[in-house]
């Protein structure tokens, strides 16, 4: 058991069984740099003053993690059980509170985990069934627990059921097609895992903070844009607790100052698991866009993503489906490598819009791989034609205007 913002879940780890290993962990990159300021005794000494409902100390408790200190940016995550878990929940907030308040701290994360003893019933608090969901249908729903981000209209998520198909390719293309059509864009990179980001658009920067301590999102092609890769380097393997993937995610959507943003591109990790329907759950999505090869195999796992989002009321605003088709750039002939046509009879057998096919191309690949998305590289061409004409149909679907300049 895990907690998501307030709310519990089991987090049996990454759905599609893929192990990444891209990169160091925030405490390893933070072990880099020189510590000037605060320290892990300066945060034991501040939680020390917080009484527990074990009317001990936090640090007493025997419920503190390791904490990392460097740089300003603390890290730990008080481990209980999940029956105690409500009690729990308020000291967390204070100890995160008091943390904030050490002068020099510039970041903090203060994560709960709850164990759930086995034999023991449901703990308090816990999520409830996904169909019984509503957004924001009271306060007892995870999805009336949601906030809105100020300043961003509106949220969708691009998703998949299988990795690799090219969601992120996707949702950098569809967020700069949306750009294209006069829409102040932000596109945040929720795949924790293994973002791509950093990659597709080749920035490696670690955002500045402004002076409410928020992160600056950066800035490339005219499109504000948030990825954990920047706050991290990729060369070793990076493992995430349940209740850190959440407040990562939730760090990356409400501590940015993502200004005004007519619409916020959301990268899902791809997946169907808990962590996914988590991310959903908390993230307030006006809708989502499917992406699928047309492989059976990718399609089941399309059919999964679009009952996930069902499951929590956000509405799939269609499927898209990417590689559909080979063109070879020296005969111009076609193939259909993976079989075409695939997504469109699956968007037509469960009732859902199919937004468009975008075929396989090396320049595609190349482009996205060194930080140059299509849609930069060669703006009329017969891509970013694809990409505009998707993203067209979502602006229309989200019934999203352009500010009038
Ligand atoms: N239409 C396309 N034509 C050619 N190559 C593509 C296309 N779309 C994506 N790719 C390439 O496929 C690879 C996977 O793409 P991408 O990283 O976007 O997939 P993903 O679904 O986000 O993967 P993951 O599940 O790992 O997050 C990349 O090398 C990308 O450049
Ligand atoms: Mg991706």
């Amino acid at each position: 058991m895990a907690r998501l913002g307030g709310e519990w879940y089991d987090d049996p780890g990454r759905e599609d069984g893929q192990a990444r290993h891209w990169g160091k962990t925030p405490c390893d990159r933070l072990q880099e740099t020189p510590d000037v300021s605060v320290t892990k005794d300066d945060v034991l000494n501040i939680l020390a003053k917080i009484q527990t409902p074990r009317g001990v100390p936090l640090p007493a408790a025997k419920v503190l993690s390791e904490i990392t200190a460097t740089d300003g940016k603390v890290f730990f995550s008080l481990t209980v059980d999940a029956a105690e878990a409500r009690a729990w929940e308020a000291i967390r907030a204070q100890a995160e509170e008091a943390v904030r308040a050490i002068p020099g701290v510039k970041t903090v994360m203060v994560a709960l985990t709850a164990e759930r003893r086995p034999g023991s019933g449901p703990a308090t608090g816990g999520v409830k069934p996904a169909a019984a969901h509503r957004p924001g249908a009271g306060t007892d729903s995870p999805m009336g627990k949601q906030k809105a981000i100020p300043g961003i209209k509106t949220i969708i998520a691009v998703a998949s059921g299988k990795g690799g198909v090219g969601k992120s390719t996707t949702a950098l293309n569809l967020a700069l097609g949306l750009r294209g059509l006069g829409l102040k864009v932000g596109l945040l990179d929720a795949d924790i895992y293994g973002p791509s980001v950093p990659r597709l658009t080749g920035l490696k920067e670690m955002p500045k903070l402004n002076d409410d301590k928020k992160m600056i999102p950066l800035q490339r092609f005219g499109i504000s844009l948030m990825s954990i890769g920047f706050l991290v380097a990729e060369e070793t393997a990076m493992i995430w607790r349940g209740p850190m993937i959440q407040s990562a995610v939730k760090q990356m959507l409400q501590d940015v100052a993502w200004g005004e943003l007519d619409v916020l591109v959301v990268d899902m990790p791809p997946g169907t698991g808990d962590v996914q329907l988590s991310l959903a759950q908390h993230v307030p999505l006006a809708g989502a866009v499917i992406v699928s090869t047309p492989q059976d195999l990718a399609l089941i796992d399309a059919r999964r993503g679009i009952t996930m989002f069902k499951k929590v009321d956000v509405p799939t605003l269609g499927i898209i489906e990417n590689m559909s088709y080979f063109l070879c750039p020296h005969c111009q002939g076609r193939s259909d490598i993976f079989g075409h046509g695939g997504a469109r009879h699956e968007a037509e057998r469960v009732g859902v819009p199919f937004l468009g096919e975008i075929p396989l191309d090396m320049a595609i690949r190349e482009g996205s791989d060194a930080g140059q998305p299509v849609l930069e590289t060669d703006p009329s061409g017969k891509y970013a034609e694809i990409y505009r004409a998707i993203a067209g149909k979502i602006k229309n679907a989200l019934r999203l205007e352009a500010a009038v300049v």
